[in-house]
């Protein structure tokens, strides 16, 4: 197998090919005057399986082109198999039309990537009203959580922790991390009023005293869900306000508002950014094995 870190990949595709013991390289990526994409494979390809590593953010749709060149250069160039392991796949949250009219993105993107790889794994996709993988690809699909790494480092660095889910979406994080480290958790209610108006309320009962609070979630885009749920819960007492996500997207300057509502945060590096202190590097090595 050959890894080939593509332009928002390379920060762990390196690791990647030396925790798995094979050949790395990079694609070679540029624009063109116009803004039109240049890709070229820089080793040969042929009669081998071959990873694309590609996170998708920044400009996403020349990481959507970026990786479908590879792809079918690859191919072309006489790869046994193509891979694509994304630790961050975009267009999910656009699961549904609720509005007449409106594109229906995840199952747009599903369709042209199956198009193109044998495989796409991805790492915590926003899986919501699509309950697997195999529902928006057609190739074969593998889906990777970093909810291991997320409770070895609550375990590692929070002491009394009470895990908060901030919507019920994120039971899938914020459950199943509370479950495997033993302590109690609680899912607040969230209702979006637009991209970035939400309110985020506590329903339930339960002693936040003296607790540091630790937010774990999948995405922090915005942070107002983050921000509106510890604004809620602040007056109950709690110690201190921690934030795990798995995807730190952080747009509208998100990182400085979570800062200055004094919630530390820290995410995994599917997108690589200042606090993305748990590296998944690892776990994408052994969902190619
Ligand atoms: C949505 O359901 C996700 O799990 C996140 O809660 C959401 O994407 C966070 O967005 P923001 O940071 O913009 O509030």
């Amino acid at each position: 197998m050959i890894i080939i870190g593509c332009s928002k990949g390379k920060h762990i595709s390196a690791k990647i090919a030396q925790k798995l013991k094979t050949r790395h390289s990079e694609l070679k990526v540029r624009n063109f005057p116009d803004g039109e994409i240049y890709a070229r494979i820089m080793s040969p390809v042929k009669g081998k399986e071959v990873a694309l590593i590609q996170s998708f953010y920044g400009n996403i749709s020349d990481c959507i082109i970026e990786v479908l060149l590879a792809a079918a250069t690859a191919r072309e160039l006489g790869a046994k198999k193509v891979v694509l392991a994304a630790s961050y796949f975009p267009y999910f949250r656009q699961d549904s039309r609720f509005n007449p009219g409106e594109a229906v993105s995840i199952k747009v993107m599903g369709k042209l990537f199956s198009r193109h790889f044998d495989e796409i794994i991805v790492i915590d996709p926003h899986l919501h009203r699509q309950s697997s993988l195999s529902g928006i690809f057609s190739t074969n699909s593998k889906k990777l959580t970093a909810n291991p790494l997320i409770r070895d480092y609550i375990k590692k660095n929070i002491r009394n922790p009470l895990i908060v889910g901030p919507d019920w979406e994120s039971y899938k994080w914020a459950r199943k991390v509370a479950e495997e480290i033993g302590c109690k958790s609680v899912i607040l209610e969230k209702k979006r009023f637009s991209g970035r108006k939400v309110k985020v309320t506590l329903n339930e009962k339960v002693d936040i005293s003296g607790k540091n609070v630790v937010f774990v979630d999948d995405i922090i885009s915005t942070g107002h869900t983050i921000i509106e749920a510890a604004k809620n819960i602040r007056k109950l007492g709690a110690k201190s306000f921690t934030c795990i996500a798995v995807h730190g997207v952080f747009v509208d300057n998100a990182l400085e508002r979570l800062r200055k509502s004094n919630i530390k945060v820290i995410t995994t590096n599917t997108i690589p950014n200042k606090v993305s202190k748990i590296d998944v590097s690892g776990l994408v090595a052994e969902g190619l094995r």
